[in-house]
């Protein structure tokens, strides 16, 4: 069974009896990326928690907000079509943002050591927001653990020092970025690309596998050449919104500590802003 609620105080009904929740937050036009998200959640709880709610707060003045693809009734049937085996899922999909936002927020919160960087330099305030919504999730459903994925690395980062530090209760889980066939991926702003944007938009993919493979192949100073070929793909094309290469423990510039490096990437087709990264052990 998938049931919709669109009030906080019925979801709080329907969960106040239960001690083993999982919880999946989207922004809704679910694609395999965020069905994945689910189906793990639903091997490990009872009780699958999805939140859809187009969140105000993390989209900047000039962002997508009003035009963000809204698609509860496909969304709910999407989730009606996975195998639920003996658990249950509740949709939680507020009509009204008081739901959620009873009154403007007063509190901000920043990690300044996993900000300033990747999505914060273009997207100032859009973590806050993040943060915003997840701290009224956190503290509306008090899951057992959330589910985020990988393609959003930094929102995962700062989620899970945020969690860390304000619900130690509460297990973050990672999981992979989803791909299409061609290798792009799983993004609910892929559908405003066209056939041949969607062909342009592997620029992304395939610089984060080649950088990827050039520091495996060259014998010394890996990261400096990395970063030399990083500002020379920036400098050739202005589609480049930013392309680093960090410590992916803690998003600083690699060093002798390093065991596991990120090299991530935004990159803009037209209007629309698509991110990815690639994660690996050194
Ligand atoms: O990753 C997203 O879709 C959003 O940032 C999230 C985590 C659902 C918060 O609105």
């Amino acid at each position: 069974m998938a049931t919709l609620t669109t009030k906080a105080i019925e979801l709080k009904n329907k969960i106040k009896n239960q001690s083993n929740i999982g919880l999946v937050p989207t922004m809704g036009n679910l694609h395999e990326g965020h069905l994945n998200l689910v189906r793990e959640s639903l091997s490990q709880h009872p009780i699958t928690v999805v939140t859809i709610f187009v969140n105000p707060t993390q989209f900047g003045k000039n962002e997508d907000l009003s035009s963000y693809p809204r698609t509860l009734d496909e969304d709910i049937e999407k989730l009606r079509q996975l195998d639920l085996k003996n658990s249950e899922i509740i949709v939680f999909s507020p009509k009204d943002e008081k739901e959620i936002y009873p009154s403007a927020p007063l509190i901000n919160f920043s990690i300044s050591s996993l900000e300033n960087k990747l999505c914060d330099l273009n997207r100032p305030g859009h973590f806050n927001g993040v943060m915003q919504v997840i701290y009224r999730l956190f503290k509306l459903i008090s899951p057992n653990s959330a589910y985020f994925g990988e393609k959003d690395y930094q929102q995962l980062m700062i989620i899970k020092t945020f969690s860390h530090e304000l619900f130690p209760e509460i297990e973050i889980k990672a999981v992979p970025i989803k791909r299409e066939a061609s290798g792009l991926a799983m993004s609910s702003r892929n559908n405003y690309l066209n056939d041949d944007e969607k062909v342009d938009a592997l620029i992304l993919k395939n610089t984060l596998n080649s950088l990827k493979q050039n520091y495996f192949s060259s014998n010394e100073s890996s990261v400096n050449l990395i970063k030399e070929q990083i500002d020379k793909t920036i400098s050739k094309d202005d589609r480049w919104q930013y392309l680093d290469l960090l410590d992916a423990d803690n998003l600083l510039a690699p060093s002798a500590k390093t065991t596991k490096l990120i090299i991530a990437g935004a990159y803009k087709i037209n209007n629309v802003r698509l991110i990815d990264n690639t994660v690996f052990n050194i």
